[in-house]
């Protein structure tokens, strides 16, 4: 198959031109003006932007959380990915407790292959670190293609490791060459707000938000970045909400420390006054929660100053019969929202069009360095000879509106119901094929490749 996209604003992370682009097999093969291939599909891009397919690092596809399992699945997730213009996502594998890091693989193996319709990769979470633990972290890395390990400092019981295994593991990685990723807030403090709450009858998904105030997550991310710091690791703060956190890692950087930040959509869009809703503020149940205003502003500036590198989404949807088991107590509501299939339209539409980021920094946060961090560039995260054809033709002039009767995402409701965004992904390929076409998927389960990912010791963004 070959493909003649014609007359498109190519975009990347660095420039922005007019060009021809033409697709052979599964890369591209040439860029320039008034490009003479005899392709065997030729697409006009007049008018419409062309830039390198999304890809959102962070996703739960099919993952047992909360006494229940996220909506979506490979098959349903790469899908709705892909129809709004995502063509990569990477996964969390989750360590069980007591067993190995191989024994978590092969279960996320069978997750994935032959249902997956998009490309994929997987953050490993290390759950449960000890000596034989730290060997299969250099097998992740050396013969998996896994080289980024995911630390929760929260969800204690389950999920959560300690200090002392932190710095541990830090050091294992940093020899290796990988990444330690983490979700940053302080469990202890939390899980002591949740009791005090549940004590004092307050059990409505207000209380969810008021049991984690921003120091919980400003402390761990400073912590975190200390430990970075004493073991010389790199590191990845996954779904920063709020200014505090983002302070902590501006005073990181006055060390010359590599601390990478993501944030996702929601914590730029929404706002704290959606848990004021009474149970329907589940919608929201996130963990951290969704902030105030100000933080919106502090993250859309962190973005311009190059302290957040990356915008994903921490995809975890639930069904409203799943967020219902917490109808009588917030801390039993599935922590999650879905968003998977919106992050490119939304980014775009409030951040591009709203002029608060330029076009060239929204490739740079929606694809380029996630890439980059995770170890997969210029493969993938750029239109440039040479890489996977993974190219998004996107109309920036075309107003829509985001709703559960129209979303491909497995989720009967929508966190943004009815939220009107001017900016649609019209055509995706992914390596080559047409993945989505007239609003239709034109790929199949299994197409989706899992993508092997190189060491991140020498990651330059
Ligand atoms: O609420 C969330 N974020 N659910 C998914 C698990 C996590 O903490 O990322
Ligand atoms: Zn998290
Ligand atoms: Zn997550």
């Amino acid at each position: 198959m070959s493909i003649l996209i014609k007359n498109g604003q190519i975009v990347t992370a660095a420039e922005t031109y007019i060009a021809d682009l033409y697709i052979e097999k599964d890369k591209i093969v040439a860029i320039g003006k008034n490009l003479e291939y005899n392709a065997d599909k030729v697409i006009d891009a007049t008018n419409k932007l062309v830039f390198p397919g999304g890809i959102d690092p962070h996703v739960h596809l099919d993952m047992p959380f909360m006494g229940t399992y996220s909506s979506d699945d490979y098959e349903t997730g790469t899908r709705a990915a892909l129809h709004g213009g995502t063509t990569m996502v990477i996964d969390f594998i989750l360590q069980t407790q007591g067993d190995s890091l191989h024994n978590a693989l092969k279960t996320w193996q069978k997750k994935s292959e032959g249902k997956a319709i998009g490309d994929y990769s997987y953050h490993m979470a290390v759950t449960d670190f000890n000596d034989d633990v730290a060997k299969e972290v250099v097998e992740m890395i050396d013969e998996e293609g896994i080289s980024s390990f995911k630390t929760f400092m929260a969800y204690k019981g389950a999920l959560m490791i300690d200090d002392g295994q932190m710095v541990q593991l830090m050091k294992v990685v940093k020899k290796h060459g990988g990444l330690v990723t983490v979700h940053a807030t302080n469990g202890d403090m939390i899980d002591s707000l949740i009791a005090k709450n549940r004590q004092a009858g307050n059990l409505s998904p207000l209380y969810h938000y008021l049991s984690q105030p921003e120091v919980t997550e400003a402390e761990a991310s400073g912590r975190f970045a200390d430990m970075l710091h004493y073991t010389g690791c790199p590191g990845y703060i996954v779904h920063m909400t709020c200014e505090g956190a983002l302070n902590a890692v501006r005073k990181a950087t006055t060390r010359n420390q590599k601390v990478f930040v993501e944030t996702c959509t929601q914590y730029l869009t929404l706002d704290a006054s959606l848990y004021e809703k009474d149970f329907e503020g589940a919608k929201w149940v996130m963990s951290p929660p969704l902030r105030e205003k100000k933080d919106q502003a502090a993250l859309w500036s962190g973005i311009n100053q190059g302290l957040v590198q990356v915008v994903g989404t921490d995809h975890c949807p639930f069904m409203w019969e799943q967020k219902k088991m917490g109808k009588d107590d917030f801390s039993k509501i599935p922590n999650g929202h879905p968003a998977i299939e919106h992050r490119m339209e939304l980014l775009f539409s409030e951040g591009v069009n709203k002029g608060r980021i330029s076009l060239t920094k929204y490739v740079e946060v929606s694809s380029t360095n996630a890439a980059k961090i995770f170890g997969m560039y210029p493969r993938k995260g750029t239109i440039a000879i040479g890489s996977d054809a993974d190219v998004v033709v996107f109309d920036p002039n075309k107003e829509h509106t985001f709703s559960a009767e129209t979303h491909h995402m497995n989720c009967d409701y929508s966190g943004y119901e009815g939220m009107k965004v001017k900016g649609k992904t019209e055509t995706v390929i992914l390596r080559g094929q047409i993945a989505i076409e007239n609003e239709d998927c034109k790929l199949n389960p299994g197409y989706g490749q899992f993508i092997p990912r190189g060491k991140t010791s020498k990651i330059v963004i």
